[in-house]
């Protein structure tokens, strides 16, 4: 365990690990400590705050996209899944492509946190009430979409005003994948929890809540994970970290700007692509109708999608109309170029067909 601790030196603020089988109950751990097990040494008016509020989670997600079923939004993936958790309040996700609540690009990241705390805190719930907030510093199924540092930074500073746990999902965004161990790192925002997946042992089933030891008090046999911190997932983990703190990271940082870049450069000739965002080797491109009204191009990025995969590139969507890249952190320059090539060709196939 001290490996991991040392390995990702970026989060030595945060010593407590849990291991589990997977993100999604990584995310809903990373709740429970927090909200359920909050320290031994609290007074008691924050002991009442937690016992009758523990489910008072916020979380940070857009309207109708999928995240886990546990805590997630209205949409396909929660169709079915009910009832949900209580108590959870969900608030725009500052996408200042398109803002949720109206506003300009660069009004959006303000005004979202604004209604965080004018509006969500004060006519929902009362920030006293609230164990923590959850979000994700990039949206993953959401359409991968950057939440602005500024954003991170005064949500970071409004939860500790309120006492309120700040979690960063880093399930999708985290271990080296953009540029940084974690996406939150680039605001500076120091969160109290991360809850991290997927990469982390490169494709082994892993999942790791991180967090402060004084939130990690937990009463001994509290949870239980079967397959929780298995041996040869937590092997591959190390040799992963290893790699990612040798090189892959910056690899990350490396490609994924030289990705971008190029993506960027295919809007200057395809009509098709409205915005091109990310971070390292997180990148989403959004597809529109038509660049005035951001009308979502879904069926044509489905169509680009399977364009893509009959010239060997393989993509996936993200959120209504987004295709996110999101390929492994060993991908060289050389590489890059040839995705950047079969995509300009699949978007060309797809504008054709719509002409
Ligand atoms: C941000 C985020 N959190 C949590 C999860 C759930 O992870 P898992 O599928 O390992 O349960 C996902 C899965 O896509 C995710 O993207």
């Amino acid at each position: 365990m001290r490996n991991f601790t040392e390995a990702a030196d970026k989060v030595e603020f945060l010593p407590e690990l849990l291991f589990t089988g997977h993100g999604e109950s990584v995310a809903r751990i990373g709740v429970k400590p927090l909200v359920i097990f909050k320290p031994n040494k609290i007074d008691e008016s924050q002991f009442r705050r937690v016992h009758r509020l523990r489910s008072q989670v916020q979380q940070m997600r857009k309207d109708g996209r999928p995240g886990g079923p546990e805590v997630g939004v209205a949409g396909v993936q929660r169709r079915g899944f009910g009832p949900m958790m209580p108590g959870v309040f969900h608030a725009p996700f500052p996408d200042c492509y398109r803002c949720p609540i109206g506003r300009t690009p660069d009004d959006c990241a303000a005004e979202c946190l604004d209604f965080i705390e004018n509006d969500l805190l004060v006519h929902l719930v009362s920030p006293d009430e609230v164990a923590a907030i959850v979000i994700e510093p990039i949206q993953g199924e959401g359409g991968y979409v950057v939440a602005p540092d500024q954003f991170l930074q005064r949500l970071r500073e409004l939860t500790r005003r309120h006492g309120i746990l700040l979690v960063a999902d880093e399930v999708q965004s985290g271990m080296g994948r953009t540029g940084k161990m974690f996406a939150i790192e680039f605001s500076g925002a120091r969160p109290d929890a991360i809850a991290v997946a997927k990469g982390i042992a490169s494709g082994l089933p892993l999942g790791v809540a991180m967090a402060r030891a004084d939130v990690m008090a937990w009463p001994h046999g509290a949870h239980a994970s079967t397959f929780g911190g298995n041996p040869v997932a937590c092997a591959a983990a190390l040799a992963t970290l290893k790699l990612l703190r040798e090189r892959l990271i910056a690899n990350a940082a490396d490609v994924g700007g030289h990705l971008m870049a190029g993506l960027a450069t295919l809007a200057d000739k395809h009509p098709l692509i409205g915005d091109v965002r990310g971070r390292g080797l997180m990148i989403g491109v959004e597809l529109v109708r038509d660049r005035q009204t951001k009308e979502r191009a879904g069926r044509e990025r489905d169509a680009l999608v399977s364009a893509a995969f009959a010239r060997g590139l393989l993509l996936l969507g993200a959120g209504a109309n987004a295709i996110r890249f999101s390929p492994p952190l060993v991908l060289t320059r050389e590489e890059a170029d040839i995705a950047i090539r079969l995509f300009d060709e699949a978007l060309t196939e797809v504008e054709n067909s719509l002409r």
